[in-house]
């Protein structure tokens, strides 16, 4: 512990590698069990930011207005270290909001925390209305996203008199990816990295495109098999309605607006109650939350209830995606096309402006060419190939994605000579074994959060944590009292 508060303490520009033979990651675990429960209390503030960081030419010296929060509340002036959140796929708020723990962090380090917006998402739009439009939507890469950070924490580190001031980079999902990137692309303006539940390996391409689905089912399997079961059987006894096109039959007991009229509604159908289950095994707290839809406690357990609440499975599986798509109770019917949108994303895209920024990236550097086949997983076969992909982003997006690109420039996994990074993945996150489990060296760091889902360890502290996590925490804290 004590190694941990001089790591944040002294204004060195690196990570030193004796302090993380220390175990920081536990460090920063336990805070969360101390009893600091703390309000972001965040300004909103807008960085001119440049267009185009790699050509000249196009846009000239165009800037655009990028969002970012802020709070010194926990500040050392001048001397703390600057927590700096890498945004994300979304609007900003909803990240501070569900990432209470870089701020109780930071009230325990007396840093200054920021969390930046990612371009093209939220407010942070170069061209305004015009920004998903073809070309403008040229200028959404992740290397540009990555220049806009490095940009703004030079230039803020000017204006707060920081400049000795050590960053150290935080993010979760595709937010603990550009962490990660970061830390390896500009090690000269960040000393750390937590990356927290990063696919890094599966969407650079790496790994089995199985693994997602699989790993979605295992959640809902080990409440019990039966759960499993009740899935499969009733996506099967909907694949029979199918096969006789009785879209009447489908639609009332689905619930549906209007019925189905083709193999394509069919389709996305499935897909959209797909989503349902992946949502709930992403989203499995162990309270309820409001983070990219809003779920009970412990969704996974209430939906393998509700699959097994009676002999009806269609309906058991209409009410279960219901916990997702329903959770305000306000549905009359289930809007096909409305509640969910297919896209480069088998794990989807969201909805609104946002989905529209992801859809591209997942049409351009980030690869999720995941399938689900029945056999390895309870769902449907439903294949999304790199072919498949090809085809969808050319017609939606004009581009052809590059396969190779995320992994040849931000190293796939050879990563043992990148340094100060930890990389947290929680056992329930179907995003896991797409990330790093096991540690490359002393400063490239696996931890395992049992009983965790989607970056369970950056959301604030909760009583409801699981004992698991707690305990392992209390381990940990001893051995580093230890003189
Ligand atoms: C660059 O910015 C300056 C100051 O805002 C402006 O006067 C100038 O016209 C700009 N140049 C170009 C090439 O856009
Ligand atoms: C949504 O939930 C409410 C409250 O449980 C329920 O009455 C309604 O039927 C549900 N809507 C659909 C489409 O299932
Ligand atoms: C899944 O596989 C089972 C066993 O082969 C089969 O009976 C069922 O129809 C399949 N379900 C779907 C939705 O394809
Ligand atoms: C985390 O769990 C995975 C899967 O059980 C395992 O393969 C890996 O070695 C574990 N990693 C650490 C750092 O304990």
């Amino acid at each position: 512990m004590r190694k941990i508060i001089a790591l944040f303490t002294v204004t060195a520009t690196l990570f030193s590698v004796e302090v993380l033979h220390g175990l920081p990651y536990s460090s920063f675990q336990s805070i969360k069990h101390h009893g600091f429960k703390t309000e972001p209390q965040f300004t909103e503030k807008y960085f001119s930011q440049t267009q185009d960081h790699f050509n000249f030419n196009t846009m000239g010296n165009g800037t655009f207005n990028q969002r970012y929060l802020i709070t010194d509340k926990y500040w050392k002036k001048g001397y703390g270290p600057i927590f700096f959140y890498t945004g994300n796929e979304g609007n900003i708020w909803e990240f501070a909001f569900n990432s209470g723990f870089i701020t109780e962090l930071a009230a325990q380090h007396s840093a200054l925390v920021i969390f930046a917006e990612h371009r093209y998402y939220g407010k942070s739009l170069p061209f305004d209305e015009d920004s998903f439009n073809i070309p403008q939507i040229g200028l959404l890469t992740v290397e540009q996203a990555l220049a806009d950070y490095a940009v703004m924490i030079t230039e803020l580190k000017q204006q707060l008199a920081a400049t000795d001031c050590p960053v150290i980079v935080f993010g979760g999902s595709y937010g603990g990816m550009l962490s990660v990137y970061m830390r390896i692309k500009y090690p000269n303006i960040v000393a750390g990295a937590l990356a927290a539940s990063a696919p890094i390996l599966s969407t650079a391409g790496l790994g089995d495109s199985r693994q997602f689905f699989r790993d979605v089912t295992a959640d809902f399997e080990s409440f019990g098999p039966e759960c499993r079961d009740a899935v499969r059987g009733a996506f099967h006894q909907l694949k029979e309605l199918a096969e006789h096109q009785d879209y009447r039959r489908i639609q009332s007991e689905f619930s549906l607006c209007k019925p189905p009229s083709s193999a394509q509604d069919i389709h996305h159908l499935n897909g959209l109650l797909r989503n349902a289950f992946t949502m709930m095994a992403m989203l499995d707290y162990p309270y309820s939350t409001h983070f990219m839809g809003s779920m009970p406690a412990n969704p996974v357990k209430v939906a393998c209830e509700t699959m097994l609440s009676g002999s009806d499975l269609l309906s058991n599986l209409r009410n279960t995606a219901g916990i997702f798509y329903n959770s305000t109770g306000l549905l009359t019917c289930f809007d096909l096309y409305n509640l969910y949108l297919e896209c480069a994303d088998p794990t989807g895209c969201g909805l609104g402006f946002d989905s529209l920024a992801w859809d591209y990236q997942a049409c351009t550097e980030i690869n999720l060419c995941y399938e689900s086949n029945n056999v390895t997983d309870m769902f449907p076969p439903m294949a999304f190939t790199e072919t498949d992909r090809k085809l969808y982003c050319s017609k939606r997006w004009a581009v052809v994605p590059r396969p190779d690109w995320l992994k040849t420039q931000f190293w796939g996994d050879a990563l043992s000579t990148a340094s100060n990074i930890i990389f947290s993945n929680g056992d329930l996150d179907p995003w896991a074994n797409g990330g790093v489990r096991k540690s490359l060296s002393s400063s490239l760091i696996a931890v395992n959060i049992s009983g965790g889902a989607h970056h369970l360890d950056l959301r604030g502290s909760n009583d409801a944590d699981p004992v698991s996590v707690q305990r392992h925490e209390k381990q940990h804290v001893n051995q580093m009292e230890r003189p």
